[in-house]
């Protein structure tokens, strides 16, 4: 299946000169989400994957039906303020401005292995935030896997050493 026919392009949004890949017309398509979800379940299927981790928000749309498929739990990353119990927490650069990422300090037992997801890898800010929470926690990032990459930005040169997924490049 080709999947890019079902991501729209959004010229200009949310500023003058960004191309925006909107995931929403994937999403509601249930033979394409399924279609998506099936080939992250692939990748991970032999990587004897404990858990799933995926940024809000769109990281958990992608996340979720990928932990209920495997049969593993979801830990959901959240911007600062959002957790309510003790969590940790790291300062990340994201593609239009700056932020704080945080997980509950127990949502990872040292030694699990994670597979990280979320829906595009820009700049790689978000996923490397992700990365450093998971292996704070001592677990092990078995994977990253993301609908979209945008090949322009480079964002894969920050997860050098890792094992990454992407179902689709512009
Ligand atoms: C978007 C997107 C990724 C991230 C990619 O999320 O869903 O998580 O940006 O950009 P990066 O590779 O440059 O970090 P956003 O921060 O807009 O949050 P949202 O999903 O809650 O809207």
């Amino acid at each position: 299946m080709d999947l890019k026919q079902y991501v729209t392009i959004v010229e200009n949004w949310p500023k003058e000169g960004i191309r925006f890949k909107d995931i929403t017309t994937l999403m509601d398509n249930g033979e394409a989400y399924r279609y998506a979800t099936d080939q992250i379940v692939s990748y991970a299927q032999d990587k004897d994957i404990d858990l799933i981790v995926g940024p809000e928000a769109r990281g958990f749309i992608i996340g979720c039906p990928v932990a209920y498929a495997l049969g593993v739990g979801f830990a959901p990353v959240r911007k600062d303020g959002k957790l309510p119990r003790e969590t940790v927490k790291v300062d990340y650069g994201l593609e239009y401005g700056k932020d704080v990422l945080t997980i509950h300090r127990d949502a990872i037992k040292p030694g699990q292995r994670v597979l990280i997801t979320d829906d595009l890898l820009a700049t790689g800010g978000t996923i490397e935030a992700t990365i450093k929470l998971v292996e704070e926690l001592g677990g092990i990032v078995a994977g990253i896997a993301f609908l979209i990459e945008l090949t322009y930005l480079d964002g894969r040169e920050k997860l050098d050493g890792y094992d990454v997924l992407t179902l689709m490049q512009y």
